[in-house]
């Protein structure tokens, strides 16, 4: 058995209410705080006045900062830390998804640090304690709640680049994870979040860095995302499913914070940036690529990892089992609506290159995928993704 560390300080409650705990569990963290929410969903639902509510009981002074774009870029963050700075806030809550929550990590960092927050950027390079972090997910997907990452646009660089902020100290503090919290998100937003942490899960649980606890809590991920994921498509209200995909969805936050992602991850920023997908559909047209590249030569996680997704192996040769769970995973992407590769030529060969030359830089993520990986097979992979099989 492999050795591992495992390191989780987030406090999770978790469960159908969990978010009317928001003023008692700020209260005990600061007597201010700054609430980092995104463009109007917080609002139409009530969320944000029953957070207000149960914050303003707990005589906690809150400050709103709404309207936070996808992949918050610098300024945002800037802006954010400005206003926490202005109104002596003392503890940052992230309400919303994975945006709102990172965005939350941001100006917990920059307020407390000096700017550029650039300076940070990369592995645990933060020097001063951030303010804490309360997350509240209102989506199953990025598991952002109980993982030390923050997916934020540089956009001092041209163009504007996605890159991560990790560091240890931005673990949020408490996780108020409530699955009611999820029943109004629409089918395209559960089917984009859900993807991801589906791909959370599966990356996760292939990572080079793989230890036997993050392995156990990425097969449980894949095992009830798979299940529950198609159950919340055919009926968005169903709570129980609702429910069991935004645990996985922290299972495999929880993951990811101890063995990283892998290549799916890494190829899907570009598409985010420069060609405007979102980070869910970036990664539904990679992962069955990703996977039959990282699977077909056979891995020894094969055949537990098919088990997971509920396919059974017996008397199957590796090629065989390999095409069950790649046909699997691309069905899971069908049933979520989502589209398997672009099916466009617009992305020409140039910009593929670029894209790939770049992957070929982030290290990190190359140690952490199992096979290892060429220039040609990214550029491959982006081709298949982008163009589809020709
Ligand atoms: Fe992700």
């Amino acid at each position: 058995m492999r050795e591992f560390e495992f390191y989780l300080p987030t406090r999770v409650l978790f469960g159908r209410g969990a978010v009317e705990n928001i003023g008692k569990e700020t209260a005990k963290l600061g007597k201010s705080a700054l609430i980092a929410t995104g463009q109007a969903s917080a609002r139409k639902t009530g969320l944000l006045k029953r957070v207000g509510d149960s914050l303003k009981k707990s005589r906690v002074k809150t400050t709103l900062f709404e309207g936070i774009e996808a992949n918050p870029s610098l300024e945002t963050i800037k802006k954010g830390t400005e206003l926490a700075k202005e109104k002596e806030c003392e503890v940052i809550i992230g309400l919303g998804g994975g945006s709102p929550m990172d965005a939350a990590k941001g100006i917990a960092v920059l307020s407390t640090n000096s700017v550029p927050l650039t300076n940070y950027f990369g592995r645990n390079k933060v020097k001063e304690a951030p303010l804490p972090i309360i997350a509240v997910p209102t989506t199953a997907g990025t598991g952002s709640e109980a993982n030390p990452y923050a997916a934020l646009t540089n956009t001092d660089k041209v163009p504007p680049r996605k890159e991560i902020l990790m560091d240890l100290s931005i673990f949020p503090k408490v996780a108020l994870v409530d699955p009611e919290l999820t029943l109004s998100l629409p089918a395209s937003v559960t089917a984009d979040t859900g993807i991801d942490a589906f791909s959370h899960a599966l990356e996760s649980y292939l990572s080079n860095r793989s230890r036997p606890l993050s392995e156990a809590l990425a097969s449980e991920a894949i095992r009830l995302l798979v299940c529950y994921l198609p159950k919340v498509m055919r009926n968005l209200k169903d709570i129980n499913a609702r429910s069991y995909t935004l645990y996985a969805s922290l299972l495999a936050g929880m993951a990811i914070a101890q063995s990283g992602t892998i290549l799916v991850h890494g190829m899907s920023y570009r598409l985010t940036t420069d060609l405007g997908l979102s980070h869910g559909k970036a990664c539904a047209i990679l992962l069955p690529v990703v996977s039959e590249f990282n699977l077909s030569q056979g891995h020894p996680k094969l055949i537990s990892l098919s088990r997971c997704l509920g396919e059974s192996t017996e008397d199957l040769t590796t090629k065989e089992i390999v095409k069950k769970v790649i046909t699997r995973i691309e069905n899971l992407i069908r049933e979520l609506g989502l589209p398997q590769n672009l099916k466009t030529r617009k992305v020409g060969k140039e910009l593929i290159a670029e894209f790939a030359q770049e992957l070929m830089q982030n290290k990190p993520k190359l140690a952490n995928n199992p096979r290892s990986v060429t220039l040609k097979d990214v550029i491959e992979m982006y081709e298949k993704a982008l163009w589809g099989e020709e």
